[in-house]
């Protein structure tokens, strides 16, 4: 019988805290996420200063309490999974910063992870017969891209964003409707109300570059139609125009994966990152996917904003591939996805 391989993972990229302990891989034993999402709320969006503070606030609770609800201590631990990049450099510091103190003094090897390559390996945890090769759309608050998962540790961007995130654009459009932040959720549940074909905001599309997206244009279209009705005294029907908005991010994002999927004769298609929790994104990338007869998958919500469980799995397949971090390991900022 194999041994077990227990990964502690930590995520401070943003405005979560998060630990977890994940066991070979796929299988959470703890997924502790502290969120400050009501300390950043009255501001409208993160304050960098406030989350990096925070996070030195909460992190040695929060992998306590994920060490004591997985019933493990760190002798147990084989390796520590942190998340390096990207995100904000104050916040990545701290989990930085405790994951290299914890690897010294226990002597527990170290395992850098980047934040968007957990988001993807979050699919991993629920479908447990989930293997690379396969297409990822990862829309959070900070990155959109499609991405080739071609192997365990091995991915390729095939198409990104040319300006705003997708839930960057969520949030953004949620705050000129006075929604509240973050937008996606709020959005998503107004949006059940209002009529989707009610306004049509345009669907970007860039010339030579099938598979990158542009969201700048659609959110400057709803602000537009917000002043335009502001001035005319029009009523503004708030749930019509969050409908209208979220169908055409939709809209673009379904029609770009599928096709990408095709021209890249891949199978299987996946959903990650804190859009991904979208009630009617999934519903709309499961029906194009059944008639495109693409196998479909994604995380639940929980597992689609950020979180460790989805840190611990990617760190997981760095460990069984020899791949190690020194104690110099650094925050990086920007940093791209493969690598390393
Ligand atoms: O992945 P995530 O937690 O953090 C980043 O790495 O950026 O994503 C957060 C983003 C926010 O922009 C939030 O508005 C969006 O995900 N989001 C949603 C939903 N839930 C979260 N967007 C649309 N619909 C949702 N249900
Ligand atoms: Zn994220």
């Amino acid at each position: 019988m194999t041994k077990d391989i227990l990964i502690l993972a930590i995520e401070t990229s943003c405005d979560e805290t998060a630990a977890a302990v994940v066991k070979n891989g796929r299988e959470v034993l703890s997924n502790i996420i502290y969120s400050q999402i009501e300390l950043h709320k009255i501001y409208g969006g993160v304050v960098p200063e406030i989350a990096s503070r925070k996070h030195i606030e909460k992190i040695n609770h929060v992998i306590e309490a994920a060490l004591s609800e997985a019933g493990v201590t760190l002798d147990d631990i084989n390796a520590i999974g942190v998340t390096y990049g990207p995100g904000l450099v104050g916040a990545l510091l701290v989990g930085v910063a405790e994951a290299k103190a914890i690897s010294f003094a226990r002597n527990i090897p170290l395992v850098g992870v980047h934040h968007i390559e957990g988001h993807i390996c979050a699919n991993y945890i629920e479908n447990k017969e989930l293997a690379p090769p396969f297409l990822c759309l990862v829309v959070s608050g900070g990155h959109t891209h499609l991405v080739m998962a071609k192997d365990y540790g091995e991915y390729e961007i095939i198409g990104r964003t040319r300006d705003d995130a997708a839930g960057e654009a969520f949030d953004k459009v949620a705050r000129a409707l006075g929604l509240g932040y973050p937008g996606g959720p709020k959005i998503d549940k107004l949006s059940r109300e209002g009529d989707r074909t009610a306004v049509v905001f345009p669907r970007a599309q860039i010339e030579g570059a099938p598979y990158d997206f542009s969201f700048s244009g659609l959110k400057s279209a709803v602000l537009n139609h917000l002043n335009s009705c502001e001035m005319k005294n029009e009523p503004v029907n708030k749930a019509d125009i969050a409908a209208s908005f979220q169908e055409a991010v939709i809209d673009v994002l379904v029609s770009k994966a599928i096709a990408a999927a095709i021209e890249y004769k891949i199978d299987k298609l996946a959903l990650a990152g804190g859009v991904a929790a979208n009630s009617s994104l999934r519903n709309s990338m499961a029906a194009a996917c059944r008639s495109n007869k693409l196998k479909f998958f994604y995380p639940s919500p929980v597992l689609c904003t950020d979180n460790a469980a989805m840190i611990g799995t990617a760190a997981y397949y760095e460990y069984i591939k020899g791949r190690r971090a020194g104690l110099d390991l650094n925050a990086v900022p920007n940093l791209r996805i493969g690598e390393r």
